[in-house]
């Protein structure tokens, strides 16, 4: 895992989003895993004017998201996938049959979950997966005592994923249960991209990164991933202990010669 501080949300959102770009540069068919929330918000628009400005091609990208409500209809305003539509999809020139996300609205959850980790494994698995992290400290929605080696399934929302995410619905009441990536679906992607950004995030991005690995906090996992680079701003670095070291590796790795 890498740590990389940056001055400002901007410059973090604007790294990781150079980052998506650059591998879609690299390989016009990468399989890209998605991540919602008003974190990424910020990256999609970067994202989309550079599609607008450079051309930048996601005609042959593939997209997996983490997760949707269950009981959402797709163009329910409240669900990932119009989120996804509006924040992105509709900016780039990505074919909508390219783009996944759980079926929140299937009859049987148990045979949706199946069916998309079978459509990831047909796609070759995801190259480069972002991710926010939750206030529970998930990731995707892998609410707390999460098995660190679940797959795609439904989960019931933690009360505190409840209290964040309430607030965005309108004309309705949030779902209580929603269908998920598992945290074994996400440590399979070969490069995993989070984003974490403000100060009320601070505490649990220091439990996750610094803490032991724990079912309590699914994002501390990503520990366990051979290839997970955690950018972030300086409010959410504000309760990390090792940030001298963490600097040092970002300054030496010349993978980031380009960004500092
Ligand atoms: C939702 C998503 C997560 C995301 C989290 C963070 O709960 N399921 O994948 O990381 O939101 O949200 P925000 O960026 O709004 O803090």
């Amino acid at each position: 895992m890498e740590v990389i501080i940056r001055e400002s949300t901007e410059a973090a959102c604007g790294m990781v989003a150079q980052i998506i770009a650059r591998k879609v540069l690299e390989n016009p068919e990468t399989v890209l895993g998605l991540a919602t929330g008003r974190t990424m918000e910020n990256v999609y628009g970067k994202l989309a004017a550079m599609r607008r400005s450079d051309g930048l091609d996601f005609s042959a990208c593939r997209t997996f998201n983490l997760d949707e409500y269950i009981g959402l209809e797709k163009d329910d305003v409240n669900s990932y996938h119009h989120y996804m539509n509006e924040q992105l999809f509709k900016h780039i020139n990505i074919k909508p049959g390219n783009t996944h996300l759980p079926d929140g609205t299937a009859n049987d959850l148990k045979a949706e979950a199946r069916a998309y980790e079978e459509k990831i494994c047909a796609c070759g698995g995801i190259d480069l997966q972002l991710l926010g992290i939750g206030r529970s400290g998930h990731i995707g929605f892998n609410e707390p005592l999460s098995s660190l080696m679940s797959r795609t399934r439904d989960k019931v929302l933690a009360p505190e994923t409840m209290a964040q995410n309430g607030p965005l619905f309108v004309g309705g009441d949030m779902p209580k249960r929603a269908m998920t990536m598992g945290v074994g679906t996400i440590l399979e992607s070969r490069r995993a991209l989070v984003l974490v950004t403000g100060e009320e995030k601070a505490a649990i991005l220091a439990e996750s990164v610094e803490g032991p690995i724990t079912s309590r906090v699914t994002a501390s996992a990503l520990q366990l991933h051979p290839s997970c680079v955690v950018v972030v701003d300086e409010a959410a670095a504000s309760k990390l202990k090792d940030r001298d070291y963490f600097q040092w590796i970002y300054e030496n790795e010349p993978e980031w010669d380009d960004f500092r």
